[in-house]
């Protein structure tokens, strides 16, 4: 599923269910993230007109997804605090090459997987929701976040060739999911 090397083992759900209001303070934390990476490669990048636009619309799209969850939060009386994150999201940053033109394909492409799992995250959250609300708010997510993970693989290609970028982009998805074979000890969107 968009181009994810492994499904999320059914563990991880039977992992977090439990937890969920761990969980929704996690995932506001991540949609904040998601709103720092497209800005931070707007700025990295903002002579490439097509992906500055992108940009613009992704930390955009990111922030109202931000406001959401903190709605969601405050609804259900949980406070919104910070969290120590998984490593998920630093071990991926490793792996990103440190000379250009690569370095912005590695940016553009882990962008793109970690978009590709939250979004089947969201699936597998909503279908396991304990309310219609929680449901409904997951399955919200899950276009917007197919298309950011779309939109990040295609501005790779501003960057290389697009057999370099499918080639690069197996090599990724296959050392996330490596990554994530090793489950986080507390409840998170990336354990
Ligand atoms: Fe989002
Ligand atoms: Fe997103």
């Amino acid at each position: 599923m968009l181009s994810l090397h492994e499904p999320t083992p059914a563990t991880w759900v039977e992992s977090v269910v439990g937890h969920l209001d761990e969980l929704l303070v996690d995932h506001a934390h991540c949609e904040k993230k998601a709103a720092g990476v497209a800005m931070n490669l707007l700025f990295a990048y903002v002579d490439c007109v097509p992906l500055a636009r992108a940009m613009g619309e992704i930390v955009t799209e990111e922030l109202d997804h931000f406001r959401l969850v903190l709605d969601l939060l405050a609804e259900r009386g949980i406070p919104f605090r910070r969290l120590a994150p998984a490593p998920y999201g630093a071990r991926l940053q490793e792996l990103v090459r440190k000379e250009e033109p690569g370095r912005a394909v590695d940016r553009l492409i882990v962008a793109g997987i970690i978009e590709a799992r939250s979004c089947e995250r969201f699936a597998l959250l909503r279908d396991r929701a304990p309310d219609e609300r929680l449901a409904a708010f997951w399955g919200g997510l899950f276009e917007s976040e197919a298309r950011h993970h779309s939109t990040y693989i295609r501005l790779a290609g501003e960057f290389a060739p697009q057999a370099a970028v499918a080639a690069r982009l197996a090599e990724l998805a296959a050392a996330e999911a490596a990554i994530l074979a090793q489950p986080h000890s507390h409840p998170r969107m990336h354990s």
